[in-house]
C-alpha cells in the first residue's frame, strides 16, 4: 500500500521543537482526569447517600431545563461537586471544558454525544454517541479535544454527579466551553 507524505493543506500543526514537550502535557493532563475519575470509582459515596443530599423535591428535577445542586465546595477553591438532575429530553448544549471534569452517572441513564473540533471551521461535528447506564464513571480534560453534549433521552428522570476544577462561583463560566456545531 502506498502513502503519502502530509500536505501543507492538510491542517496538521508544522513540527516544532516544542512538540516532544508539549505532547507530554497534554498526556500528562488526560491522565489527570482519569485519575480524578478512578479515584471517583473507588471512593464515591453510594448513589441512595448522594441522592439523599439533594433538597427535598429535587430528585425529579424541574419542567423548565436540567437543574444543577453544589454538594461540595472545596474550602481552598480547588474543585467544586454538583448533583445534576436530567428530566427526559433535557440536554446540555454542545461542549467543550475550560477545566477537567469528571462524572458518574447515579440514576437512570445518561446519553453523551461526542464531537469532533475543526480548528480552521470552529465548528464542532458529531462524530457518535452513547449511552451510560448508573454507575459508570467518566473523565474528560480540559480543551476542544473532547467536545460533548450530555442529556436524558430516556422516559425516566436522571441524576448524575459531576466534579469540575474550578471553585463554585465559577461554575456558571468557568466550566463549559460553547462551541458551533454542524450535527453530522
Ligand atoms: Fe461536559
Amino acid at each position: 500500500m502506498q502513502t503519502s507524505a502530509p500536505c501543507a493543506s492538510s491542517g496538521a500543526p508544522e513540527p516544532s521543537p516544542l512538540t516532544p514537550f508539549t505532547s507530554g502535557i497534554e498526556a500528562t493532563l488526560a491522565k489527570n482526569a482519569r485519575m480524578v475519575a478512578e479515584q471517583v470509582a473507588a471512593s464515591l459515596p453510594d448513589a441512595e447517600t448522594l441522592l439523599a443530599s439533594l433538597p427535598p423535591g429535587a430528585r425529579e428535577g424541574s419542567p423548565d431545563t436540567y437543574t444543577r445542586h453544589l454538594v461540595h465546595a472545596d474550602p481552598f477553591e480547588r474543585f467544586s461537586v454538583m448533583l445534576l438532575v436530567w428530566r427526559p429530553g433535557q440536554f446540555s448544549p454542545v461542549h467543550g471544558h475550560r477545566t477537567w471534569c469528571a462524572y458518574r452517572v447515579l440514576r437512570g441513564t445518561m446519553y453523551e454525544r461526542h464531537y469532533r473540533w475543526d480548528p480552521e471551521s470552529r465548528t464542532a461535528s458529531q462524530v457518535g454517541a452513547v449511552t451510560r447506564e448508573a454507575g459508570d464513571t467518566f473523565s474528560v480534560p480540559a480543551g476542544l479535544q473532547h467536545i460533548h453534549a450530555l442529556g436524558n433521552a430516556s422516559d425516566d428522570v436522571t441524576v448524575s454527579l459531576h466534579i469540575y476544577g474550578v471553585e463554585q462561583s465559577r461554575i456558571s463560566t468557568g466550566v463549559n466551553l460553547l462551541v458551533d456545531t454542524v450535527v453530522s
